[in-house]
């Protein structure tokens, strides 16, 4: 047999031309070939921001050295960070890296969660409600995955309580990938590349020879590579430390305001992750046409929490428009502009929801909004970027936006 085993396994032509090879001899060489094929090998060394301790990455960041959230007060610039998960190997985060940008992972392979979660757009995708399987439009817009490591509750409405638990969703949910936990497992065993690459982010279950994937592992490999994308090196945080020039005068007089008792950004959106995770109910619109979304409410069973969401992070905002979790608000400037229109002002008659304390008639001026959304483009960090492999192991062709220049893992 004639095949070009070196070459790299990215385009779907020889993809198919294999598939063909692969029936005829009845699959038999499969394994063998696509090992041989994707030639990839996990990156030992742990991400940027992290240090390998005992086989483990572990988070490093200057915020390590302040106290609790509770100690140092609301809005506080030294203000330690919530709990969060990490310890992960290397190897785990990079599978985790492969397995989320490739589309084998969706029903009809067209589909990866970098789809919808794209590292050029803030691990957004620019769209109010996303696009799944099929051009079905989700219920609500993506959320950037920036941080995630730090929430204790996922999705706007807070209703999955780890990354593990989270992933279900998008993984086996009709209007997003639509796969199958059969299927998705039939694909991952049948690629020889993923085999040897979950064996070296899984050694000891794979020291026995019959061991196969589990859909564990690839939860535990998303989950890994998730928790890397950490954001905490914006200009803010170099002024939180102490380089007291890194903000302009403008942007600390919109820090100034964003943590005032008028403004009261701060009580819910607290640093250092500018979210205090709790759910609030603060009554933001529709789009057009589109039904009230009572938002925790239901799921909870809990009337006081009709139209409450979970109250999201800021870091990296500028680069995740549209807002809010319908995309009602196409600029920052119209998002910041909604505290200051009024108590329950975007309220839809009949609907008597329990708005939350915080939210109430601050009165800011026009200046005091574009300094609110200057101070709010501070918070833009990449630098912890992970690269876009330049190709999956399934051979699959990367379905998401351009890629850009980035600093991180090798690809
Ligand atoms: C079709 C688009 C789409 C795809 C594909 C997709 N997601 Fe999402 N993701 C969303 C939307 C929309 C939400 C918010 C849903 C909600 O809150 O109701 C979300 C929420 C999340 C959250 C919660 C973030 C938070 O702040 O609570 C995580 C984590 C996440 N997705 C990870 C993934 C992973 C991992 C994959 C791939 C297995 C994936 N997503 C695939 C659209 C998508
Ligand atoms: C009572 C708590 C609370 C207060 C006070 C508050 N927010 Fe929010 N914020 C939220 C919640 C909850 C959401 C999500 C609402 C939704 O999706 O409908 C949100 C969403 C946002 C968003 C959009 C985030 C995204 O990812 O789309 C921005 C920007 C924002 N808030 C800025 C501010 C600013 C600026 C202030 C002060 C003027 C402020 N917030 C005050 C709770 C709060």
């Amino acid at each position: 047999m004639s095949l070009p085993l070196s070459a790299a396994s990215h385009n779907s032509p020889r993809l198919i031309a294999r598939l063909a090879v692969c029936l005829l001899l009845a699959c038999a060489a499969w394994p063998a070939l696509a090992a041989n094929a994707a030639g990839i090998t996990l990156n030992p060394h742990c991400p940027p921001g992290f240090e390998l301790v005992q086989g483990a990455c572990r988070l490093r960041s200057l915020y390590q050295r302040y106290d609790s959230l509770q100690g140092a007060g609301v809005g506080g610039l030294k203000t330690g960070l919530p709990s969060w998960r990490d310890g992960f190997t290397p190897q785990q985060i990079d599978l985790g890296r492969y397995l989320f940008f490739d589309p084998l992972l969706s029903a009809d392979h067209t589909l990866s969660c970098a789809s919808c979660h794209q590292p050029e757009r803030g691990f957004a995708d620019g769209m109010g409600r996303s696009v799944g399987s099929g051009g079905q439009l989700s219920a609500r817009s993506a959320p950037t995955l920036w941080n995630v490591a730090f929430l204790q509750r996922f999705f706007w409405d807070a209703r999955a309580d780890s990354l593990e638990q989270q992933v279900l969703e998008p993984l086996f949910k009709e209007t997003e990938m639509a796969n199958s936990p059969a299927a998705l497992l039939a694909s991952l065993r049948g690629s020889g590349s993923y085999r040897a690459l979950f064996a070296q982010a899984f050694p000891d279950h794979f020291s026995e020879p019959t061991a196969g994937i589990e859909l564990d592992q690839v939860y535990t490999a998303l989950a890994a590579f998730q928790t890397s994308l950490v954001s905490l090196n914006s200009r803010y945080d170099q002024y939180a430390h102490g380089y007291s020039d890194a903000l302009s005068e403008r942007e600390l007089a919109g820090l100034n305001v964003f943590r005032s008792f008028v403004a009261r950004c701060a009580e819910c959106h607290t640093p250092p992750l500018f979210s205090n995770q709790q759910l609030a109910v603060i009554g933001t619109p529709e789009p057009e046409g589109l039904p009230f979304d009572p938002g925790a409410g239901p799921g909870l069973g809990e009337p006081s929490l009709r139209g409450a969401f979970r109250t999201p992070g800021l870091r990296n905002i500028a680069l995740t428009a549209p807002y809010m979790h319908s995309g009602r608000f196409a600029t920052l400037r119209e998002a910041v502009a909604f505290y200051t229109g009024g108590r329950g002002h975007a309220v839809p008659a009949g609907e008597d929801l329990r708005l939350h304390w915080h939210i109430w008639e601050p009165g800011l001026s026009d200046d005091e909004l574009d300094q609110l959304v200057e101070f709010l483009h501070t918070l833009t960090d990449e630098s912890l970027k992970p690269v876009t492999p330049a190709a999956v192991p399934s051979g699959l062709p990367l379905m998401h936006g351009p890629v850009t220049p980035t600093t991180g893992s090798t690809p």
